[in-house]
């Protein structure tokens, strides 16, 4: 039997069997008007044919096919270049449930003026409908949803970023369950009216997440975490919902496994918040000295980590694709991060040269004398300004990835045994402590401090708590966050060790004190040693801490033990400070803050108050 093609934009393909399925679709096509629909199979010639139709439409610059093969350049809106916290809503029934970090409007209010921004918004365009797997397809721990949008660039960044097409639909079946995931860049086109190079709208904005509907609704940009709706809004904002409701976490953390020369491997995961370095921890190349440790990548911004029969924890990258921070990135810097984008890759807002590749801020010494900027105008050396965006990133397939672990794919997970958790600080918290166990962790998490970066619109460079590094990305209200991780643990029969670092630590002449990048398997070294009860520590104020000679300084013997004391120092002023900035954050969330972090506060202002000579680092302890 034939199977029968769209031909008027609201019939529904007959393989598709879910009933809710067919009605949402048919609903939302009602609502949005476009002038055709096309169910995305996710083949290679689909995504070939969009990126041809892209290319034509100029939204997609071929890159040299030499240098760069089947890789593209979208250059967005000036306006449209990061996450919008201030857009983003989580519109649960009770206000109470959003609590005061999330922006929050009711759900019939917001309900009804999303329906009239829909209405019509996507006439003169295409509907894709994208089904999307978050997670190995079938998976216990995965999840689907189905994305529509009316643009291409997100049908393609969605067939890198998540296992994406006809084959979902299949495992969907006629009654599975999926995440409804609006999208539209919010410009219709009149009959003959000419399309821009990006479409978005540049008055109207709205990230809206409906956690007990599990629904999400997108309008008017056309960017990263605000369009590519599986990653932080389902993998993340709805999935923190489902993680709370059914005993699970869903982080803003990377999964890597590390192998020891004895050929012990152990997982570990790292929540840093936005543009703090988890790419680059996620595929790290040790120093030569160490070249005995191996890692490897399971994910390098998301993990979904559930508690196994064994009482052991599981993690999953329900990613497939990094959408990678591009500045910064170089062979010196992150040699696999290269390696992952050679080919296959889409690049948005990096700087074009004149033979058809990229470049970006810190990819080599010199700049290229000549380049076109990401706003597509001419650019040299000294034009003053930068020549990528701060915020410019790749989207390419996780599987180029030169050091992807064995079990990335795995649907059962890989077994987590620590946990790390860090900030950008340029001063007061040092480069490495142990929690003395899972409540200081905790504690020590949801009050996390960082300094924000061109990952989010708004402010650079300013401290602020990021808990978990979950500020943009928790779908209820902290303080419930927080008791959620609390009652984790107290299920967990070994819980993981909870680890702090910090690589950002500068001296008085704003120089970074630790060279991080291949030298930070110095101290996942030491916490994988810890995470097994092996490598030697002192009782600082805040943690365990390693002293100087705890740690494996092979190859690196100019590194010396001032600077390695300057690193670790906890100022006792700066650090009461710090104390008054967690108060604050357990006033913000009093309505719902665990009792514990009260406790746990009066304890390590308690451990301030010890004698200084109790933590000296470079004594022989
Ligand atoms: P999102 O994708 O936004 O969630 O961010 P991410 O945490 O994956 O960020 P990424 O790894 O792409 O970090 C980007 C920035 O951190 C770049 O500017 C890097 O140069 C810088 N960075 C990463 N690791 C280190 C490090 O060890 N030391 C220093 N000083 N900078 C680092
Ligand atoms: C982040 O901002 O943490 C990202 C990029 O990983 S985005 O997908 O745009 O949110
Ligand atoms: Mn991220």
């Amino acid at each position: 039997m034939a199977v029968a093609q769209p031909t008027s934009p609201i019939s529904v393909p007959d393989y598709v069997k879910n009933q809710r399925l067919r009605a949402w679709v048919e609903e939302m096509a009602a609502l949005c008007q476009p002038d055709q629909v096309h169910w995305c199979d996710g083949s290679q010639e689909e995504y070939d044919r969009l990126c041809e139709e892209m290319v034509q439409s100029g939204t997609f610059i071929r890159l040299n096919p030499e240098k760069r093969p089947h890789s593209f350049l979208a250059r967005s809106d000036p306006s449209d270049v990061a996450r919008m916290e201030d857009r983003t809503f989580i519109c649960s029934l009770r206000q109470q449930d959003a609590g005061p970090t999330n922006n929050w409007m009711d759900p019939a209010e917001m309900k009804a003026t999303l329906n009239t921004l829909f209405d019509g918004c996507m006439r003169g365009r295409t509907m894709y409908v994208i089904p999307f797997s978050m997670g190995p397809l079938g998976s216990p721990i995965a999840h689907i949803g189905v994305e529509l949008s009316d643009s291409p660039y997100v049908a393609t960044n969605m067939r890198i970023m998540t296992r994406m097409g006809r084959a979902v639909l299949d495992i969907l079946g006629e009654n599975g369950f999926f995440v409804p995931c609006m999208h539209s860049v919010g410009v219709p086109l009149a009959p003959g009216q000419k399309d821009v190079a990006w479409p978005c709208n540049k008055e109207t904005r709205y990230i809206v997440h409906f956690p007990e509907e599990r629904s999400i609704w997108s309008y008017g940009s056309g960017y990263g975490g605000n369009a590519l709706l599986g990653k932080k809004c389902f993998a993340l904002r709805i999935a923190s919902v489902l993680a709370r409701d059914e005993g699970w976490l869903a982080e803003h953390m990377l999964i890597l496994g590390v192998k020891s020369p004895t050929g012990e491997k152990t997982y570990v995961t790292a929540a840093f918040p936005s543009a703090c370095g988890k790419t680059n921890f996620a595929m790290l190349i040790p120093p030569k000295a160490l070249s005995d440790w191996t890692i490897t990548t399971v994910g390098d911004d998301i993990a979904w980590i559930k508690p196994g029969p064994d009482g052991s924890l599981y993690a999953i990258n329900p990613e497939k694709g990094m959408f990678g921070v591009a500045p910064g990135t170089s062979e010196s810097s992150n040699p696999n991060a290269m390696a992952t984008i050679t080919e296959n890759t889409i690049f948005t807002n990096v700087a074009l040269t004149p033979d058809g590749d990229v470049w970006w801020e810190g990819m080599t010494k010199t700049p290229p004398p000549q380049l076109t900027d990401w706003l597509g105008q001419p650019w040299t050396p000294d034009s003053g300004r930068k020549a990528a965006h701060p915020n410019a990133r790749f989207t390419a397939p996780i599987e180029q990835c030169p050091v992807l672990d064995p079990d990335w794919d795995n649907p059962r997970g890989v077994k987590v045994e620590a946990f790390m958790f860090g900030g950008r600080r340029s001063s007061v918290v040092p480069l490495v402590y142990q929690a003395f166990n899972w409540a200081y962790g905790v504690y020590s998490a949801s009050t996390l401090g960082s300094e924000t970066t061109a990952a989010a619109a708004g402010a650079v460079g300013e401290v602020r708590r990021d808990p978990m590094a979950m500020l943009p990305f928790c779908g209820y209200h902290m303080g419930d966050y927080f008791n959620h991780w609390f009652q984790f643990g107290r299920g967990l029969p070994n819980p993981p060790r909870i680890f702090f670092v910090n690589w950002f630590r500068k001296d008085d002449d704003g120089k970074f004190l630790w060279p991080g990048f291949g030298e930070n398997m110095r101290i996942l070294k030491w916490v994988v040693e810890r995470a097994h009860g092996r490598a030697a520590s002192i009782e600082g104020p805040l943690g365990w801490m390693p002293r100087y000679e705890d740690l494996d300084w092979k190859g690196m013997e100019g590194f010396d033990r001032d600077t390695f004391q300057d690193l670790m120092s906890v100022d006792r002023d700066d650090w009461l400070k710090e104390v008054l900035a967690h108060e604050e954050l357990c006033i913000k969330l009093y309505d719902n803050l665990p009792k514990e972090l009260l406790f746990i506060r009066q304890l390590l202002t308690s451990g301030l108050w010890r004698s200084a000579e109790h933590w000296e680092l470079t004594s022989a302890g």
